[in-house]
């Protein structure tokens, strides 16, 4: 199949594409679209089989359930099968913008869109490619992120065409997204409001307009037998090529630290990664060092998270070593992509002698 690529300006949506692109939506096809948090692979939500067109296109097991993207507060009365106080609260603070709310659903929101589940997960994302493509489509859309199944989510139109070109008709291709992780998932069907994947949008934000909110138990311990309650947080997601290891502690100490495992790792002719920051990269000795940003500015950091993990596929690296990045706001989003790009191995650094230890 042949994928064609549309160039989209984010201040001035040419409305000629989006018509075709929205007409191809409404034939049961795919469109991977920008949104502020990731690309999106896209079909029409109420369509079973425009929906399992996703999965197959992704390689996507069928038991993980899709979001469903909306332009307008009423689409979510549309396909609840009841709505809690909490979500109307909300949708006023954090939508449009990357906050997705999991509620009961009803009978028109077919059991392939949710992975045969009861509930459904709903957001309204806040790029204007997005909503003017579920507007002229007259649909709900489901997507999940376009890459290919267990790759890391896409920030670049260009992530998208390396996973999925030639396996889709259509990608709107909006540059660089804005903030580079995946959306905020809170479960609004729990007795206490469940967060399920942090992101750009915090415990504390969440909690400041709806009160008491918990963490799923199983996002944060990593080898617990507490399973995850969203499916998709279950596998072993944003795996980069080579094996990722983060280094832990003091600036100091993960320098030392890194420089030594590098040396070992190179003495047994194994080609090195290494992802810093802008005031540590230049420290590293590795074979390719890269810098996420600025350790002072935390959203850059979470923007080129996925990108620099790509980068370090197609560089042929064996190993990586990260430094670890608890930022104040958004670290715990952060660091759960990173750390499940990691396989959750942690290294504590300690300085002066060489060494370290596994926690
Ligand atoms: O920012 C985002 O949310 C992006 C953009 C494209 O909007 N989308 C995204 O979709 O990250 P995806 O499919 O890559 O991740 C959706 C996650 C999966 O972990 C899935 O298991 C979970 O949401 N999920 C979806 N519906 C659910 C449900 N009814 N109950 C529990 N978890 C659900
Ligand atoms: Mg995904």
């Amino acid at each position: 199949m042949e994928t064609k690529i549309y160039k989209l300006d984010y201040h001035a949506i040419d409305p000629e594409i989006i018509k075709e692109a929205a007409a191809v939506i409404r034939n049961g096809e795919l469109v991977a679209f920008p949104t502020e948090t990731v690309y999106g692979l896209g079909a029409n939500a109420l369509c079973s089989d425009a929906a399992k067109k996703i999965y197959a296109a992704k390689g996507r097991p069928s038991d993980n359930p899709l979001i469903v993207h909306i332009a307008k507060w009423q689409d979510l009365l549309y396909i609840a099968k009841d709505v809690p106080k909490e979500a109307e609260k909300l949708a006023k603070a954090f939508w449009p913008g990357p906050l997705t709310m999991i509620v009961n659903k009803n009978d028109r929101v077919p059991r392939e869109t949710t992975g045969g589940m009861d509930t459904v997960a709903v957001r309204m994302p806040s790029h204007p490619a997005a909503l003017a493509l579920i507007r002229e489509s007259g649909c709900l859309i489901a997507a999940p992120s376009a890459n290919a199944s267990g790759r890391p989510s896409p920030t670049m139109a260009e992530h998208v065409a390396e996973d999925l070109g030639g396996r889709i008709p259509v990608i709107l291709d909006g540059g660089e997204v804005g903030i580079g992780i995946e959306s905020t998932i809170i479960d609004l069907t729990e007795e206490i409001p469940m967060i399920l994947r942090p992101g750009y949008i915090t415990e504390e934000m969440l909690k400041s307009v709806i009160g008491e909110v918990r963490i799923d138990p199983g996002i944060i311990a990593a080898d617990s037998a507490v399973k995850p309650k969203a499916p998709g947080m279950k596998y072993r997601h944003y795996a980069p090529r080579a094996d990722l290891k983060i280094v832990d502690g003091s600036k100091d100490a993960v320098i030392e630290t890194i420089n030594a495992l590098t040396e070992e790792q190179q003495k047994q002719e194994k080609k090195v990664g290494v992802i810093g920051t802008d005031e540590t990269a230049a420290c590293y000795r590795g074979d390719l060092i890269l810098s996420v940003g600025s350790r002072e500015d935390e959203d850059e950091i979470a923007r080129q998270m996925y990108r620099i993990l790509r980068a370090f596929d197609e560089s042929g690296v064996d190993v990586i070593y990260s430094e670890s990045f608890a930022t104040p706001r958004i670290g715990q989003a952060i660091m759960n992509r990173l750390l499940k790009a990691a396989g959750h191995q942690v290294l504590m650094a300690q300085q002066n002698n060489g060494g370290r230890k596994i926690v």
